[in-house]
């Protein structure tokens, strides 16, 4: 039995050759092409036999297959190259649909993998996020009209997916013709010039749009002279040249300070939307790395912006300490912001994330390949993808079963021990490799700092260095005073793995 998004419920056990529906045989290269191999010219091996006669549109039928009996053997030949695309096996791949008919092996083909697990990786499917969409949606509407709005902030640990659902608010904010624009703050640099390029691209947006070039250029005036400002600029250190050919303005956002410049380019941005009845959006990922003097510029622009009703708004994603960053800087950030906690996906939404793109394929997974990819992945969409991703890849054959799990699960680890915890581990000195070990040791959830000491047999005053230090690089945070948590997810449970 296996499991469809459309949660439809399939009787019957899984024949090689027939897709468990009943349906006739849908293989890899039968299908609609829907996946990012869809073009004509899919790939160096796409020859002729690389995609239904009918073209791209795959309206044609695929070749009907008769039932092979339930306990038909697959021969070895038949099973796809487990785990890579080698250039042979995309050339047996292409064999593989005249000779459909003869293997009737439902294959699980690794060039149409679709699982997507890496940073800011675009999900093949955005599960388990439609709260937080309903919300967006409202705020771009409320803001368009001049409403008064608390715009949205995201807060949530490594790799549950704030970057990818900022990026998503971004495409939304985009089909109702807002100008956006997006940074990614860095704990050295000033936000004053990735503001000016993010603010830039957004009015680029606009101008096409607009009946008066005049006022662009006034803005873009006013743009430049904020840009010039900044400090690093000035010593001649930065090289960005904001391509912008009006002359900088004078006397306006170009004072040097950076609350009273922020709020006027703001305000003259928001006029310049508003002038064509949409907004501006812009958005700031790591948002907690934006500097203490920034944050408090950029909330009090917020703050002036929302008193007048100016159809701008600073969205932001961050790890879980990012709120109180934000109070810490102004007290009034908790109005000026909603904030939502993205955490791990719930059991269907996992489920939804790995069965919707899967058949959109025409892969299926059993119940039990779910029940373990659950338990495995424990909801964190990083892991849903690299999971699913090697799942796949190392399946022969459609559905994927508990068993492919079990034989994949050790290869996603070791890829998660690589890529997801060990990049991050390697930032780290000796005394801060010692600071989470202890950390480790108290289990997974944030613990008190004193606790750390303890283990570790040292005042805690003494360890602040290496706490503050893990902190600055975003291994560790504190939500509250005293109490110290991993922004990885299961990172205790990798460093308890690993020798001290
Ligand atoms: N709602 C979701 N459903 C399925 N997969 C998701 C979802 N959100 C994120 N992912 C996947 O999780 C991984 C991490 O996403 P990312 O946005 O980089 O996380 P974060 O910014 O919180 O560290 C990516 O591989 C992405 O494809
Ligand atoms: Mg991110």
């Amino acid at each position: 039995m296996a499991v469809r998004a459309a949660e439809v419920s399939l009787s019957g056990p899984p024949v090689a050759g027939i897709a468990p529906s009943g349906e006739p045989f849908s293989g890899p290269f039968s299908g609609p092409f829907s996946g990012p191999f869809s073009g004509p010219f899919s790939g160096p091996f796409s020859g002729p036999f690389s995609e239904p006669s009918g073209g791209p549109s795959g309206e044609t039928a695929p070749v009907p297959s008769p039932r092979p009996p339930a306990d038909a053997p697959v021969p070895a030949w038949c099973v796809p190259l487990r785990s890579r695309a080698t250039r042979r096996s995309a050339f047996y791949g292409n064999l593989r649909r005249p000779l459909y008919p003869v293997i009737k092996s439902e294959s699980v083909d690794p060039v149409r993998n679709p699982y997507a697990p890496g940073a800011g990786q675009r999900p093949p499917e955005l599960a388990g996020r439609d709260r937080e969409l309903q919300q967006f949606e409202i705020v771009l509407e409320r803001v368009a009209r001049g409403r008064p709005e608390r715009s949205m902030v995201l807060t949530g640990l490594r790799g549950v997916g704030k970057t990818v659902l900022l990026n998503t608010f971004k495409s939304m904010a985009m089909q109702r013709l807002w100008g956006t624009g997006k940074i990614e703050a860095r704990p050295d640099q000033s936000i004053r010039r990735p503001v000016a390029a993010s603010l830039h691209m957004a009015i680029r947006e606009l101008a096409p749009r607009h009946r008066a070039p005049e006022r662009i250029e006034e803005f873009l005036g006013v743009l430049k002279a904020f840009a010039m400002r900044d400090p690093a600029a000035a010593k001649g250190t930065s090289h960005w040249s904001p391509g912008i050919d009006v002359p900088a303005s004078r006397g306006r956002a170009d004072s040097g300070d950076l609350e009273i410049d922020l709020t006027e380019l703001f305000v003259d941005a928001a006029g310049v939307a508003t002038d064509l009845g949409v907004g501006i959006a812009l958005f700031i990922d790591e948002m907690q790395d934006v500097q203490a003097p920034d944050i408090s510029a950029l909330c009090a622009a917020c703050h002036e912006l929302s008193q007048s009703g100016g159809p701008l708004i600073v969205v932001g994603a961050g790890l879980p300490h990012l709120p109180s960053v934000l109070s810490a800087s102004k007290s009034y950030s908790e109005r000026l912001f909603r904030y939502a906690r993205i955490d791990r996906l719930d059991r269907d939404a996992a489920d939804l994330a790995l069965i919707a793109p899967a058949e959109r394929e025409d892969v299926e997974f059993t119940p039990e390949a779910l029940d373990a990819l659950y338990e495995a992945a424990d909801g964190y969409p990083y892991f849903v993808q690299a999971y699913g991703k090697v799942a796949w890849d190392l399946a022969p054959r459609s559905p994927i079963t508990a068993d492919d799990i079990k034989v994949s699960a050790p290869e996603a680890e070791e890829e998660l021990a690589v890529g997801f915890f060990g990049s991050r581990y390697e930032r780290a000195t000796p005394a801060e490799r010692d600071y989470m070990h202890a950390m480790a040791q108290l289990g997974d959830d944030p613990v008190p700092t004193a606790e750390v000491a303890d283990v570790l047999g040292r005042k805690p005053s003494s360890l602040s260095p290496a706490r503050d230090s893990l902190i600055k690089k975003g291994l560790i945070y504190s939500a509250e005073r005293g109490v110290i948590g991993f922004t990885v997810p299961h990172f205790g449970r990798f460093l308890r793995a690993q020798p001290l």
